[in-house]
């Protein structure tokens, strides 16, 4: 190839206006949704980085795919049309449709777990962590060391700590019914895992008559950072590499608001005939019939069209290439973000960003604040409003205090892009004025989607 310029791979047919608002307008929203950027009206919001799930914007195959829905209660089209699009990826037996990822969560740990037990994941996302919490068992986050580290590169922090991971199923028997890995490790930086940990970690898992679970949301984008970093992948095909991927592991948990590039959806899909039984049970009890699990059939046709395309070569390396763009403008502008850029998201290292504020005064929260006051754009902190708070009731600062910008997929542009990185560079220049904020109300579980907070100073920025 002659150009280097890497380009957005589609060409756009439908537009969707974008709000400018003032300064002194976002002030006011800001005031009225309790400093909480879950709480703003979406249309007061310029660009919106709160996720990449079930925000993205659909190709024309997969609208046209969704004219020929069958919404069959049961046995529909749609849905072998689904089940053979996840079976082509993952080779499992069982594949049940949900309404999302956290619904294939809460059914499988409902079947599977019971007080006391212990799932081991490199990083568990909030709503697993949660589901799991809610079955009375405690969620592990046992990832590699280098993952704690957000200025380190290293080619694939996601991955799990194999020692670690034998430890717990050694030092806890009968009491791990299964052990997780998450691809890409959302919660951990968007960081990837290999697929030698992938292998290793199946082996151990195996070893010890343990099932291992996939969280597959970002499973494409795993396979490309496979592809372009580890030996021996360069050539193989993102959807020969995610195959390989499933092939180690005995079920998934998925959100189609993620790499099935779908406005809704998920599914569980697994090996175990007992456990599959079980959950589908579950599954009519709350969700519905095994042939929808809660989605319309042109949801299911959306998807898997979606599951197709996400595997393309075009699509992954634009995709993967405009997350990093803007990492490669941050860390020019010496702004700390968690390095490598991760598959979906640029995370900002808050911690080393805004020193001066103190765990217990949330600097993460604070710069998502104050990015959305200054751009216009929401972003999400992953820090210690999200994971603080302890089952027990009690507040311990997280680990990392990051703020993650995720990008819709097929949504923005290079120059929404560029905008973006003005906005982080002017932010880091009155950086040394922004100050913390405290929690004013907030419920026990899952607190950082409906809390109320305030500036814990008399204003977020100083003058
Ligand atoms: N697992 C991971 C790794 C996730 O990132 C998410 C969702 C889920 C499970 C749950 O899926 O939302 O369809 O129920 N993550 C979104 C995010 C919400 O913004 O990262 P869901």
């Amino acid at each position: 190839m002659h150009f280097k310029t890497i380009i957005e791979p589609f060409r756009i047919k439908t537009v969707e206006p974008i709000r400018q608002t003032t300064r002194a307008e976002r002030e006011a929203a800001l005031q009225k949704a309790g400093y909480n950027l879950f709480l703003l009206k979406a249309e007061d919001v310029l660009i919106d980085l709160l996720t990449d799930s079930g925000t993205g914007a659909m190709s024309s195959n997969q609208w046209a795919g969704m004219m020929q829905g069958d919404e069959s209660y049961a046995g529909a089209r749609s849905f072998y049309k689904f089940e053979t699009a996840v079976r082509e990826i993952t080779s499992l037996k069982h594949v049940i449709p949900t309404h999302q990822g956290r619904a294939a969560e809460r059914i499988l740990f409902g079947a599977a777990l019971k007080p006391g037990d212990i799932v081991p994941n490199n990083t568990h996302f909030d709503t697993t962590r949660a589901n799991i919490e809610y079955r009375q068992a405690a969620g592990l986050d046992i990832p590699v060391a280098e993952a704690h580290q957000p200025q380190l590169d290293h080619p694939f922090k996601g991955n799990i700590d194999l020692d670690r991971l034998e430890q717990t199923i050694i030092d806890n028997p009968g009491k791990v019914p299964l052990a997780m890995i998450t691809v890409t490790n959302n919660s951990g930086g968007g960081q990837p895992v290999s697929m030698a940990n992938i292998r290793a970690a199946s082996e151990i898992c195996h070893r010890h008559g343990v099932p291992l679970f996939l969280d597959s949301c970002r499973f494409a984008e795993n396979a490309w950072f496979i592809k372009t970093r580890e030996e021996g992948y360069a050539d193989k095909t993102p959807l020969a590499i995610a195959q390989e991927m499933f092939s180690y592991v005995d079920g998934a948990t998925m959100s189609a608001k993620k790499d099935g590039m779908a406005n809704i959806g998920g599914f569980l899909a697994l090996n175990d005939d007992a456990l599959a039984a079980q959950c589908k049970t579950m599954l009519i009890l709350t969700e519905g019939f095994p042939t929808y699990g809660g989605l319309a059939g042109y949801d299911l046709e959306a998807i898997a069209v979606g599951l197709h395309e996400v595997l393309e070569e075009d699509y992954l390396r634009y995709r993967i290439r405009s997350v990093a763009y803007l990492g490669d403008k941050l860390t020019a502008a010496g702004i700390p973000i968690v390095q490598p850029p991760g598959g979906h998201a640029i995370y900002i290292d808050a911690k080393g960003m805004l020193p001066h504020i103190p765990p217990n005064e949330y600097p993460a929260w604070a710069l998502s604040l104050v990015l959305y006051l200054e751009g216009g754009i929401r972003s999400v902190e992953i820090g210690s409003v999200m994971f603080g708070l302890q089952p027990d009731g009690s507040e311990k600062p997280s680990a990392m205090e990051l703020v993650r910008l995720a990008f819709p997929r097929r949504m923005y542009t290079q120059s929404h892009v560029d905008y973006l990185a003005e906005v982080l560079l002017y932010v880091n220049s009155l950086k040394n004025r922004v100050r913390g904020v405290k929690i004013v109300e907030s419920p026990n579980v899952l607190r950082h989607f409906s809390a109320i907070l305030e500036p814990a100073h008399s204003k977020l920025i100083m003058d």
